[in-house]
């Protein structure tokens, strides 16, 4: 797939399908909270504890969707010089988001209906946090991705970002290439969600998803056919190792500060929370750092999202 074929394909999704399902309404009761825009952990894990978000922090949510971070950062800036720039394709997405926003009564956003590749051209200045949560696995080039956002990343910047992890995906996987197989020809997108649905109620026992349906079923009951695109049918999906993520970081000149596990365990991540045998966890202690997050992702085996 080429770009413009990509960028045609996200819009026909995400026009489709706004992600994640967040009725505007719901703000009038609940606040949801993104554990990597927490700004005491924001600070925590990119700037040494040293930073205070709410003294004039420019903050930048590309590929934001419907809102989550955007709005959560934006509730803890309320009433702050502090501000927050949205930034997404989907005009349906912003719509969504927007809408919530002014539920809320919040102001503090910019809101932006481009492309995060564009980025480097808009003349909108630069941020000291910027969140991509969910996006750039999805880009035909996850290089140009990472480095549209760091040309508008402050020198002292940092930013939370949230790709795919491989191996606790490897049902996902497994699904999206039979999905791709039983959908050939099919252009309709809820009639490629409806197949979904008729072949997962076949699946035996013992295959790969339905032995893992268990940890993917909370968010397609709560997201529904939504959710369901996202993890079966998207058309352009790519997923890191650790390794992958390193080598991706040293393209593009950035350094890892930390890995979150994105709902902020980074404790996946440390092999100590798995192995008990001092022998073992001696051994393991004796490589590198890189080497010791990729043995307790291999040994957890489960992780989603770094
Ligand atoms: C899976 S959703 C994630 C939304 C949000 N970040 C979240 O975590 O809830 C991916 C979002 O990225 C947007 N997107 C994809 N490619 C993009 C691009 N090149 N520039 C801006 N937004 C993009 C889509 O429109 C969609 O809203």
């Amino acid at each position: 797939m080429n770009s413009d074929e990509y960028l045609a394909s996200v819009r026909e999704q995400y026009e489709n399908f706004p992600y994640p399902k967040r009725p505007p309404e719901d703000e009038k009761r609940t606040l949801f909270v993104t554990t990597t825009e927490h700004i005491g952990n924001i600070s925590h894990y990119c700037f040494g504890g040293k930073r205070d978000l709410r003294d004039g922090a420019r903050c930048l949510v590309a590929g934001g969707g419907t809102g989550d971070a955007a709005l959560f950062l934006s509730e803890q800036l309320r009433n702050t010089n502090a501000e927050v720039v949205y930034v997404d394709l989907s005009r349906a997405s912003m719509g969504i988001a927007h809408e919530r926003a002014e539920v809320r009564g919040l102001t503090n956003i910019t809101w932006l209906q481009r492309s995060l590749l564009e980025l480097p051209d808009m003349d909108i200045g630069t941020f000291d946090y910027i969140n991509c949560c969910g996006v750039l696995h999805h880009l035909d080039d996850p290089v140009k991705g990472l480095n549209a956002l760091s040309s508008v990343l402050k020198e002292e910047g940092a930013m939370g970002i949230m790709v795919y992890a491989q191996y606790g995906r490897t049902a996902i996987y497994q699904m999206q290439e039979l999905m791709r197989l039983i959908n050939t020809g099919e252009n309709n997108l809820q009639q490629c969600i409806d197949n979904t649905h008729l072949t997962i109620a076949e699946l035996p026992e013992d295959n790969w998803y339905r032995r893992d349906e268990a940890r993917w079923k909370g968010d397609l009951e709560e997201l529904g056919d939504i959710e369901a695109y996202d993890l079966f049918l998207h058309s352009q999906d790519r997923a890191y190792t650790v390794p992958q993520v390193y080598n991706w970081l040293d393209e593009c000149h950035l350094n890892l500060v930390s890995f979150t596990g994105f709902t902020g365990h980074k404790l996946k991540y440390i092999a100590g929370t798995y192995v008990r045998n001092k022998k073992l966890q001696s051994l393991i202690d004796k490589t590198p750092i890189d080497q010791q997050q990729s043995i307790a992702e291999l040994i957890s085996g489960n992780i989603k999202t770094p």
